[in-house]
């Protein structure tokens, strides 16, 4: 029973949470009913069982037997997909699926821009080569390009967390949506956990808040079914969610050939991979354990396996997690009920503001807390047939992460320009290219002009005449 203050304080202490209720006497009636809230939102018998499992053991329980681990079968990418009767039929079917309106667009974006300097949510970094477009509008546009193709509106979902929703709602309202329909875009915020320290103990933010981190990106499922999204989503005829993350302006959203693979294989969760580009990568890894797909990190996974080798000299556990998913719709709907057929909890160990002795606000130098977090990978275990396909990294993958170096803005652009200028290149366009790779003027194509390889080859061989591009910057929109 929760129903009044009194019940709460004695559930709490019952349960050795009674701290919580350490500034009660000098708070206001505002300030209770807001840390009375916070208490309501925590579901105690299930912190106690992760404090059980994951916070009160001495040693991390291994996440598995490794010599038990073998790597993921994957469908390899062809040497050209359009002559390969394969992929053809897998993109035929998945070009149909898209006619239809069977595929939303799904972008996980709880996170800030915190490590990239940028106190917002994520997707408002700005990060185009020329334009410096925010990660939002490219995927925007990238949907309004899909449009164009399939004839159809593909919603979109957008999960935000309480640190960001309404940041990210206003961003897309000034935008006006980025041309998109407002009534096909969906935001739903993830669920909240509480952080606790290492004794299990609950953790005060200030003296009437308690410190509550997002639930880590697998917390989606449980948010897209309570928020209602899914059975909208359902009505409209949708039954696949093509699943990405928020820091990759290289994703293809909308790729046939994927939703082709998925549908064919009766799969009812798809995933993309790459090869890693080198032993260490910090990626996931796809692999096989007693008869389940599975993704293991790369913190996870000992080193020694991260750098074996097959006898060719090819890097053993290859297969890199981009972490772009296709899942159907109803998977996602069962895994999302609160059942036992629900996503493990992961421990984490981060930092996270805190009320001092006074209730003061302070923060930590040191990670001061455990927050637990579901991962959406896991659910390739629960799925029927999954599978995994090969994609290019240079058309599929650039994460913008950190502040500098790996996965920064400046390999991001990168990335991007080596994208647009791969696809050139395929139309006879030459250009010349620096020490990193990159072509060496600033370039961007609009997604309102092609989102894909195979598109734009389409649309370019129609111009006429063909624009010039020696110019730095060149731009090329609609
Ligand atoms: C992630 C994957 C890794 C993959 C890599 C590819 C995990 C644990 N690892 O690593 O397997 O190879 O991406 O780039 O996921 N997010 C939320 N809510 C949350 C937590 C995260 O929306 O509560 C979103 C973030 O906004 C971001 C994405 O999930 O879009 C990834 O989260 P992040 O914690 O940055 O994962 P990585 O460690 O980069």
């Amino acid at each position: 029973m929760r129903d009044t203050y009194e019940d709460l304080r004695k559930e709490f202490e019952r349960r050795g949470q009674g701290h919580v209720f350490k500034f009660w006497g000098g708070l206001g009636d505002s300030e209770k009913s807001a840390l009375a809230a916070d208490l309501r939102e925590v579901d105690l018998d299930e912190l106690e069982r992760l404090c059980e499992t994951l916070v009160f053991p001495k040693e991390k329980p291994p996440v598995c037997d490794f010599s038990k681990l073998v790597p993921a079968p994957y469908k390899p990418l062809p040497a050209d997909k359009n002559s390969d009767p394969e992929w053809e039929r897998a993109r035929k079917a998945g070009a149909e699926a898209l006619r239809a309106g069977r595929v939303a667009a799904f972008v996980v974006a709880g996170g800030q821009g915190t490590r990239l300097g940028l106190d917002a949510p994520k997707g408002i970094f700005e990060i185009s080569p020329v334009k410096r477009k925010p990660l939002f509008q490219i995927f925007a546009e990238k949907l309004l390009d899909a449009k164009r193709v399939y004839g159809v509106e593909i919603p979109w979902m957008i999960m935000t967390s309480h640190l960001n929703d309404s940041d990210t709602r206003k961003f897309f309202e000034e935008r006006g949506f980025f041309g998109l329909n407002p009534d096909s875009v969906y935001f739903l915020k993830q669920g909240r956990m509480p952080a606790v320290t290492e004794g299990g103990k609950l953790i005060l933010r200030s003296k009437n808040s308690l410190s509550m981190v997002p639930d880590g990106h697998g917390g989606c499922l449980r948010a897209m079914s309570r928020s209602g999204a899914l059975a909208a989503l359902k009505k409209r005829g949708v039954d696949i969610i093509s699943y990405f993350q928020v820091d990759n302006p290289l994703v293809n959203i909308i790729d046939p050939h994927f939703v082709g693979f998925h549908i064919l294989g009766g799969s009812q969760m798809s995933s993309k991979m790459i090869k890693k580009a080198y032993p260490l990568e910090k990626v996931g890894h796809f692999c096989v354990y007693e008869g389940s797909l599975c993704v293991v990190e790369y913190s996870d996974l000992p080193k020694e396996y991260q750098e074996l080798r097959n006898p060719d000299g090819s890097i053993k556990f290859d297969a890199g997690s981009v972490a772009i998913h296709l899942i159907d719709l109803d998977f996602a709907d069962r895994l999302g009920g609160y059942s036992d057929f629900s996503l493990p909890f992961h421990r984490a160990n981060k930092k996270v503001a805190f009320a001092d002795e006074n209730g003061n606000p302070a923060t930590p130098a040191e990670p001061n807390a455990i927050k637990f977090e579901m991962f959406v990978f896991d659910a390739l275990k629960m799925a029927r047939n999954p599978l995994v396909i090969e994609g290019k990294r240079s058309q599929e993958f650039s994460a913008v992460k950190n502040a500098s170096g790996v996965d920064s803005p400046a390999t991001c652009v990168r990335d991007q320009k080596i994208y647009f200028a791969e696809w050139l290149e395929k139309v006879g366009v030459r250009l010349e290219r620096g020490a990193d790779g990159a072509p060496k003027i600033d370039l961007e194509i609009s997604p309102l002009f092609a989102s894909n390889e195979e598109e734009f080859v389409r649309r370019w061989n129609s111009l006429n005449p063909k624009p010039d591009i020696k110019t730095s910057p060149f731009y090329l929109g609609v």
